[in-house]
């Protein structure tokens, strides 16, 4: 446990709002600090990955979006944003509640084979520079019910240790961890990063089915390019996947 309170960060917190990551979008024009997060209780449009939406009971989960202004990245290195909240994420869970997660590249926590977070960052690049981002998390607390589709899918802290937290509090500590990640990228340290992430990297080294082309594939992750392109051993061959390009096989309805 930490002291609570958190110097220099100024939160928003909301009861509802469409998205926290639109309601960041709109307050940009207003020049917010860098250590300005936005927190719901409830979202009406919560953005997923794509055009996916992100569902959550209201005051179960931690529902935030964070301002950030990594000037000093340049577009090439974008992916060492998601090298940090993923960081964050993995320690907050660790420290907080001794829960081990892992890495499901490229936006997903994963404890098992089950989904407790994820992770929506949206950039602006200016000329050769990162202007600023967003860092949408969506990390399930306390939700124990995720519907007939879900429920082999998804998991939450209550559902794994069997105890109710407070949400508000957890978003503290959420923000504390991500600003210790944070300050890693800041002291560029780039490997150090890249080491976590490759450690964390949910099945790496194993060899498993994938989507690929439709076609059902088996491979091994070996790593992930400084792009953030996944690299996989298919038939003895070393191939590089965008997200979407290659899916994992993980449950029966797949
Ligand atoms: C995904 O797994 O598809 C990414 C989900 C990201 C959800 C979070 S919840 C807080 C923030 N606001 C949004 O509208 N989305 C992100």
């Amino acid at each position: 446990m930490f002291n609570q309170s958190l110097p220099n960060h100024k939160i928003i917190w909301l009861n509802e709002t469409e998205s926290t990551n639109l309601y960041a979008n709109s307050i940009l024009k207003e020049n917010p600090a860098d250590e300005t997060a936005i927190v719901a209780a409830f979202q009406t449009k919560g953005k997923g990955q794509h055009t996916n939406s992100w569902v959550s009971d209201a005051g179960k989960n931690i529902l935030m979006s964070r301002i950030v202004y990594p000037v000093f990245l340049k577009p090439d290195e974008i992916f060492f944003l998601n090298k940090v909240v993923t960081k964050a994420i993995l320690d907050f869970l660790q420290t907080e509640f001794s829960i081990s997660a892992k890495i499901k590249w490229p936006n997903d926590i994963y404890v098992g084979d089950k989904k407790i977070a994820g992770i929506l960052i949206e950039n602006a690049v200016m000329g050769s520079h990162i202007k600023h981002a967003i860092i949408g998390i969506g990390l399930n607390i306390n939700q124990e019910n995720f519907g007939e589709l879900l429920k082999q899918k998804c998991t939450s802290v209550k559902l794994i240790s069997g105890k109710e937290f407070i949400v508000n509090e957890s978003v503290i500590q959420l923000l504390h961890h991500l600003h210790n990640c944070y300050e890693m990228l800041i002291g560029k340290r780039f490997q150090a990063l890249t080491d976590f992430y490759l450690k964390h990297l949910y099945r790496l080294n194993e060899s498993r089915f994938f989507k690929v082309d439709f076609e059902k594939v088996e491979g091994t992750i070996v790593g992930v390019n400084h792009k953030g392109k996944l690299i996989v051993l298919i038939d003895g061959e070393f191939k590089t996947f965008m997200n979407k390009e290659i899916e994992y096989l993980i449950h029966d309805s797949n």
